[in-house]
């Protein structure tokens, strides 16, 4: 990526980092309010922390079909919740059994485990609410149901969750290249596609065949994420990263570098990018932080 994008991709990271923290601080529940913890626990986990690459994407999809940013801000808090709530169950002592996140202690160390979990199940309800609820956005009833329903199935067993499932199923095993990828397309890559699909219907029309070619170009996008992901437990270091480097080979996780090599792993990656770019040929200038955003999936060192 030149350099002058780079400096445009950092400017615009920062901007919807502080956009969606200003959202998510007006959306979770105050800690004034009972119970005091478990608000403590969820805001805990959901503020000042992440790269919010979901919310990006969601701004960056609806900007690009002449969306607002106000009516954008609803669906990048709700996809930002269910990530922070997946990672909250993700690190669980039952599931990865992590201490780190986001550089500082993970939820269940802060507040204890039952405590995390309802924190998980209550971000995850907050991000329904909010799509539901949010007055802000234009956004008429039948797109906010399909904003719903979309974001509902890639949160679930049919996404989210069902990549989960396969995940703690694999420990230990040799999995095949398509049964990784089905993993990682659904653990990860289905809210990164939620993500992009929700900002596409937040904009004031969006055409079928638009809605496809972003479908995929998210779809390739998503699992160049987990690849990355895979990549940097190996070649990160913890302080940088704000988690344990070297968590999956300690749980003999099946990762992409495991199975393929870090070269491998990398080639994969790159050619995941191209064809995203590939699936962005009919969008314009509007769509360039998708491209930018895109690389930086593909090159980030955290
Ligand atoms: C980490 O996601 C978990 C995965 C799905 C790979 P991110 O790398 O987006 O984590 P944050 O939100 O920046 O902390
Ligand atoms: C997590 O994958 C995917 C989720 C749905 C949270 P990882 O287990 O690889 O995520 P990290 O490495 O702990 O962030
Ligand atoms: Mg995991
Ligand atoms: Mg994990
Ligand atoms: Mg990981």
């Amino acid at each position: 990526m030149p350099d002058t994008h780079q400096t445009e991709l950092k400017q615009l990271l920062s901007d919807y980092q502080q956009r969606t923290e200003k959202a998510l601080a007006h959306w979770l529940p105050s800690t004034d309010i009972v119970p005091v913890k478990l608000h403590e626990a969820m805001r805990y986990s959901a503020l000042d922390g992440g790269k919010r690459v979901r919310p990006f994407l969601v701004y960056a999809a609806g900007k690009a079909l002449g969306a607002e940013l106000a009516a954008l801000d609803g669906a990048a808090s709700a996809v930002e919740l269910i990530h922070v709530y997946s990672l909250v169950h993700d690190d669980l002592p039952a599931m990865d059994d992590d201490e780190l996140r986001r550089g500082k202690p993970t939820c269940h160390i802060a507040y204890g485990e039952a405590t995390a979990v309802l924190a998980g199940d209550a971000l995850q309800s907050l991000a329904f609410h909010i799509l539901a609820q949010d007055r802000q956005a234009d956004i008429s009833a039948g797109n906010r149901l399909k904003m719903i329903d979309a974001l509902a199935i890639a949160s679930g067993s049919r996404g989210m969750c069902g990549g989960q499932a396969i995940d703690l199923n694999a420990v230990g095993q040799k999995l095949d290249l398509p049964a990784l990828e089905n993993m990682h397309i659904h653990k990860t890559g289905a809210l990164i596609r939620a993500s992009v699909t929700l900002g596409a219907l937040s904009a004031p029309a969006v055409e079928e065949q638009q809605l496809k070619q972003l479908d995929h170009y998210a779809k390739c996008i998503g699992l160049a994420f987990q690849i990355q992901d895979d990549i940097l437990d190996i070649e990160g270091d913890t302080a940088t990263l704000g988690k344990q480097q070297g968590a999956d080979q300690a749980l003999d996780k099946p990762t992409y570098p495991a199975l393929l090599g870090l070269d491998g792993a990398r080639e994969r990656a790159r050619d995941l990018y191209q064809e995203a770019l590939a699936s962005l040929s009919d969008f314009g200038a509007p769509a360039d932080p998708l491209r930018w955003i895109a690389a930086y999936i593909v090159s980030r060192r955290y």
